[in-house]
């Protein structure tokens, strides 16, 4: 039998600083490392994002490895997130990944932060199970990812993967940063997309409405949904000071409606101008429940096979860089010693 192929993945392109194990594919151990300290700031300061890092990363890499039983020996190769993201979390991680790969002296593997969001999809459901995941719970080739973060938002064709294909894209927000900036227009702490999801759940998503972009094409803009925002809530608090307190759950459904439609619509013609019909969402704003549930109900009306990245790999994780570090591995796609961190790549 061959030996397995065992992968150390570091994720820390952000706030979160996490390590995960993966085995011949299958995740082991997926340990995250949140930072609370941008809470009072609004927004996540890079310099104390990086400080947290250079703190985290040594225990959250020997939690993982302990977590899945496993020893530095056992490892076959170390991934890493090179780029996108904030330069100096970057570098702690790729610094990081490099020294122990040179120590052990096994391949390197540098990940690109959003296609490792899309092959979230690929991590297998069930950790559980002895036998591989049943083919209906992983999208098979070629898909659509409608991946939804912090930073980006994106439509992305997926042939195989390593080969993905950017069909659209947003011309200034992402769809996180909508979530984050409405929320904090209604005075909500930051991340305030979850704050939103959590409210929303108890409005009428019905009661004011936002206008739709008409952007041509499978490209997406929310500035002007921002903006309509920020007029709506001084004109409605200009009435009644108490507006927002009042009405906060209506105003986060009716928010989020109108983020979700505007990312539906466009993936469903990215759908009918390819002709694909198994589909997938990523990211952060895939943990969004409103998104969850309408990509469901519209895979349904469309015929589409659906599928969701769980939970706890939607958002910034390690287990995302792993299973990419895992196809990158097979490729025999090795990184140099000498690969820096970038803040912005293409792919
Ligand atoms: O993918 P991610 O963890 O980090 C980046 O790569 O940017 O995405 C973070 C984004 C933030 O904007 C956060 O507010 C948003 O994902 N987010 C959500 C939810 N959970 C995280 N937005 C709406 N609803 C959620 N439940
Ligand atoms: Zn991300």
């Amino acid at each position: 039998m061959s030996k397995p192929v065992t992968i150390l993945a570091i994720e820390s392109s952000c706030d979160e600083t996490s390590c995960a194990i993966s085995r011949d594919g299958w995740i082991l151990s997926n340990v995250i490392a949140g930072q609370t300290i941008h809470e009072q700031y609004g927004g996540v300061v890079p310099e104390l994002a990086s400080r947290a890092h250079i703190q985290h990363i040594v225990p959250v890499v020997d939690a993982a490895l302990k977590k899945a039983g496993c020893d530095t020996k056992d490892l076959t190769a170390i991934a890493f997130t090179q780029s996108p993201g904030l330069i100096g979390s970057l570098l702690v991680g790729s610094e990081f990944a490099k020294s122990l790969a040179l120590a052990l002296d096994i391949p390197l593997l540098a990940v690109h932060h959003m296609q490792a969001h899309v092959l979230a999809n690929l991590i297998p459901n069930d950790m559980s199970s002895p036998t591989p995941t049943s083919p209906s719970s992983i999208p098979p080739f070629p898909f659509l990812c409608l991946t939804v973060s912090g930073g980006h938002t994106q439509i992305v064709l997926c042939h195989s993967p390593l080969n993905m294909e950017v069909i659209g894209e947003t011309l200034d927000d992402a769809a996180g940063e909508a979530f984050d900036k409405s929320a904090k227009l209604l005075g909500l702490p930051y991340p305030g997309g979850p704050l939103i999801d959590k409210y929303a759940r108890d409005g009428n998503p019905a009661r004011f409405s936002f206008p739709e972009p008409q952007i041509p094409g499978l490209n997406f803009s929310f500035s002007g949904l921002k903006t309509s925002i920020l007029y709506f809530l001084q004109d409605n608090s200009a009435k009644d000071p108490d507006f927002i307190q009042t009405n906060l759950s209506d105003v986060c459904a009716s928010i989020q409606a109108r983020i979700v439609s505007i990312l539906l619509n466009k993936l469903k013609k990215a759908a009918r101008q390819t002709g694909i019909k198994d589909c997938c969402i990523a990211g952060g704003v895939s943990a969004n429940s409103g998104l969850r549930k309408a990509f469901r109900e519209l895979g349904e009306k469309e015929g589409w096979r659906t599928f969701i990245p769980a939970f706890e790999y939607c958002t910034d994780n390690a287990a995302m860089i792993a299973i990419t570090g895992h196809y990158k591995y097979l490729a025999g796609e090795f990184a140099p010693l000498s690969v820096s961190a970038s803040a912005r790549a293409e792919w």
